[in-house]
């Protein structure tokens, strides 16, 4: 069957999400999981998202309505822009794939930083692609590295910030700097699902930066800091004839009723944000100095995971990165082992609640001691 298949997508490998609580309870038979392993909100929902799901729900035999006008309404009016900006997704990882169905010809490159998010590749191969990876520096974007990466056929770039699976963000003035030296005929994609979380001032403003630049595309997610993974919804920011075009290969219906109520809810909601900035923020320097007495190397980070760097215990001990995280799913505790990545000997963890820190804390001691 392979040669019936088209032959840019036999590169692909799919991608490995974390693994679910329900499956590690399933395989190992334990209770008590704490999963840190896709950046998920653990503090869970607001409860006014909560309260509309409830309500909502008798209406599901309903299609949703395919405009998302309430949401896009309201975000239109937080981002200061119009409806006609803004595209929404099943999951921003949706609108990441309609970006090269609509710009992508075959054979024109994708440029975006390695290690970061898998989907740029997977997106970049479906439609016939080449992808072209920058390696970061410093754990960081090379902004530099892939200003030099641009050549005639170089159609889209994905700029993760801050970078999963990093946490490192590339600042105000190297972005600005940046779009000044990328030819107008590139589209820009800033991929800003862990914006919220960003604790620097110099952090770049994107959707300021759509009136001078009609090439760039904004993605954020309600997946992360409004804690709605599981509904999938997430949103693009662009100039109109750009949305006008993402719009040509959106099929219908593809925002869900029960996320659209849910995350027009979680917007109302600020309390809930700021309760889990400060959440992560307190986790953070928990867990820095957790690393800081068990010895172990760490990237400081700008969203709510942290790469740690296994690779000095790793000689010591004789185990993989990848060994050291099923020793601790043996625990209960679901990390992200990096192999997928290129990164052998690292580990990436989310943030959680404080007893979740504590409790991966407990299990990578016990391991690595
Ligand atoms: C950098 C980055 N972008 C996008 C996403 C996906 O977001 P969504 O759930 O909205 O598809 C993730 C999810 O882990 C991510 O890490």
């Amino acid at each position: 069957m392979k040669r019936l298949a088209r032959r840019s997508i036999l590169k692909i490998k799919p991608y490995e999400p974390g693994k679910p609580i329900e499956e590690v309870m399933r395989e190992l038979g334990l209770r008590r999981i704490v999963k840190l392993a896709s950046n998920e909100n653990t503090l869970g929902p607001s409860s006014r998202a909560l309260k509309a799901l409830r309500d909502y729900l008798p209406k599901i035999y309903l299609y949703p309505e395919d405009s998302c006008f309430y949401l896009k309404k309201e975000l239109a009016r937080r981002l200061k822009v119009k409806r006609e900006n803004l595209i929404l997704g099943n999951g921003s990882d949706e609108i990441m794939e309609l970006i090269p169905k609509t710009f992508l010809n075959p054979g024109e490159e994708v440029i975006y930083g390695h290690p970061s998010f898998l989907i740029y590749e997977i997106v970049t191969r479906i439609m016939g692609g080449k992808p072209v990876p920058v390696p970061l520096k410093d754990y960081t974007y090379d902004l530099e590295g892939m200003l030099k990466a641009i050549t005639r056929k170089t159609k889209i770039i994905f700029i993760c910030n801050p970078n999963n699976p990093t946490g490192t963000m590339v600042d105000k003035e190297g972005v600005e700097a940046f779009l000044e030296r990328v030819p107008r005929n590139i589209i820009v994609v800033f991929d800003e699902a862990y914006k919220d979380y960003v604790e620097r001032a110099d952090f770049p403003d994107t959707v300021k930066l759509l009136k001078e630049y009609r090439n760039i595309i904004i993605l954020r997610t309600f997946a992360k800091i409004y804690g709605l993974a599981g509904l999938r919804i997430g949103y693009g920011i662009a100039r109109e004839e750009v949305i006008n075009l993402l719009s040509k290969v959106r099929l219908p219906f593809n925002v869900n009723s029960l996320a659209q109520v849910a995350a027009l809810a979680s917007l109302s909601d600020r309390e809930e944000v700021k309760r889990t900035r400060k959440m992560n923020a307190r986790g953070k320097r928990f867990l820095y100095a957790a690393f800081q007495d068990l010895g172990l190397d760490y990237v400081p980070t700008q969203a709510n995971f942290i790469l740690i760097d296994l690779r000095s215990v790793c000689r010591r001990t004789k185990r993989s990165g990848k060994r050291i995280c099923q020793e601790l799913l043996k625990e209960g505790v679901i990390v992200r082992e990096m192999s997928s990545w290129g990164l052998d000997n690292y580990m990436r963890v989310t943030i959680g609640r404080e007893e979740e820190n504590r409790r991966f804390i407990q299990a990578l001691e016990k391991e690595i001691r």
